[in-house]
């Protein structure tokens, strides 16, 4: 692979945008002591300031300011690097959740594991991507934390009460894993092409930490072991996918320390909001008072124009609390509970579920108002709609996985069956799980990407398919 290779990247972040001004990040990862030199932007040399360091691996940040947002190029080692970034009219934009698979991913053949990667490449190579949109499951941190003493019994049990030298060296285990991990990751084929020419908003989910983190036992994730992976994970996204600090947070986070990673940005006639779904996750709860209240904030008062709402877990569903309940029961399948207890629709999430569906309604009360949610998290394709009582209907576009290989095709079936129940948690506003345009089944097990388009004032949407190909728009 690159372990070699000195500097990696760049990597360009949407950090904020107004009508005026695109606030943009550019991101190099060096190994080592080397330091990357300066960018080029309108001929103004710019340079780079250092965000943090994971052992061998700093992240290191050059703000480019781009006045009204517009097609640009900047130049950085010796390379050119043009940015369609006019989010005034007609536009593209990419969404893609699930980088990695839990085991092994590192060790993948690179061609097969970013097959999806580089044909979201060509894709902008045709016709450019104004943004990437990474829905959840940006790195699979999982055999991070493995490896070290103080988690040999992850997620059963950890050491109670580790001294502190050991829990210090379990955080530099951590910090090494975390940064040689990012740094293999943005240099993948595919990702790294996108990565430099497209801009990108990201926001967290589970795998950013560790499998199930939130849905854990909380003897667990309250853990000195949990809160030092917690600790670790938080900063590692912090500079790696934001290009931040709790010092230095983007104005278009909710939380100015990062304490919750929510975070909202407007275009001219839409926008994107991405509540943190995973960060202030318990047991019984999937947000924390703070991330609720920015949510609601950010949300109301209902505003025209088309809202993308990234969810990271699918907020519309089939009935997956019955499997869950059914599990409780069922030996040997308990390892799945924490999956099931991720979801909106879990039994113990169901009050919270439908707070967040009333606000989604709420969200289109202007006339002129829509509201599309974007999720990934199940390593399938699918869509839903949810059609409220004044007719609009909220459609829900699931993209997972990029690079994750999908579940069995069985599995796909099942929850198809079960999606055929249907499901009402708000009265007179029925869900149901359909088909992609062009396809059968209700869940398609095969890696994919969504591509958003404008035309005018109409939103559509295709799925890029591994097997498939690319689907008929569909119309939001
Ligand atoms: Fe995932």
């Amino acid at each position: 692979m690159t372990d070699e290779q000195a500097l990696i990247g760049p990597v360009l972040l949407l950090d904020d945008l107004t009508p005026a001004v695109a606030e943009l990040a550019l991101l190099v990862l060096a190994r080592g002591d080397a330091v990357p030199p300066p960018a080029v932007l309108d001929g103004a040399s710019v340079a780079f300031d250092r965000v943090a360091t994971f052992d061998r691996v700093s992240v290191w940040r050059a703000p480019l300011r781009v006045a009204l947002p517009r097609r640009f190029s900047y130049r950085w080692n010796g390379v050119d690097y043009p940015v369609a970034l006019d989010l005034s009219g007609d536009c593209r934009l990419a969404y893609v959740s699930c980088n990695g698979e839990e085991h092994g991913d590192l060790d993948r053949d690179a061609d097969e594991r970013n097959v999806m990667w580089k044909r979201l490449a060509a894709e902008h190579d045709a016709a450019p991507f104004a943004l990437l949109l990474h829905g959840g499951d940006q790195i699979y941190a999982d055999e991070v934390k493995d490896g070290h003493a103080l988690t040999r019994d992850w997620p059963v049990s950890v050491p109670e009460k580790p001294d502190p030298a050991a829990l210090d060296g379990f955080r530099a285990h951590l910090r090494a894993g975390f940064g040689a991990r990012y740094a293999a990751l943005y240099a993948m084929p595919g990702f790294a092409t996108l990565a430099a020419r497209v801009p990108s908003l990201m926001q967290w989910d589970d795998h950013d930490i560790c499998d199930g983190w939130g849905s854990l036992a909380a003897s667990i994730t309250q853990s000195a072991v949990g809160q030092t992976l917690y600790e670790v994970a938080h900063a590692a996204t912090l500079a790696f996918q934001h290009g931040a600090t709790p010092k230095t947070m983007p104005a278009r986070f909710g939380d100015a320390a990062g304490r919750h990673l929510g975070w909202q940005v407007k275009a001219p006639g839409f926008r994107i909001l991405a509540p943190d779904l995973r960060g202030e996750r318990q047991l019984d709860r999937v947000m924390g008072p703070a991330g609720w209240a920015f949510t609601r904030e950010a949300a109301l008062p209902a505003e025209p124009g088309h809202s993308f709402l990234m969810s990271s877990a699918p907020l519309l569903g089939p009935r997956l609390s019955l499997i869950e309940r059914a599990m409780r029961w069922l030996p040997g399948v308990q390892k799945y509970e924490d999956d099931l207890r991720d979801q909106w629709q879990s039994y113990a999430h169901r009050a919270a579920w439908i707070e967040m569906l009333d606000l989604v309604r709420a969200m289109t009360d202007d006339p002129a108002a829509r509201v599309t949610a974007l999720s990934g998290e199940i390593h399938l394709a699918t869509r839903a709609e949810m059609r409220f009582e004044s007719g609009k209907v909220l459609h829900q576009l699931v993209a997972s996985a990029i690079t994750h290989r999908p579940p069995p095709r069985a599995w796909a079936r099942a929850l198809g069956a079960l999606a055929a129940l249907g499901e009402d948690p708000i009265p007179r506003a029925p869900i149901r799980i359909h088909p992609l345009p062009g396809q059968r089944q209700r869940y398609q097990a095969e890696r994919n990407a969504l591509v958003l388009t404008r035309t005018g004032d109409a939103w559509s949407a295709v799925w890029l398919l591994e097997q498939s190909g690319t689907t008929p728009p569909l119309a939001l």
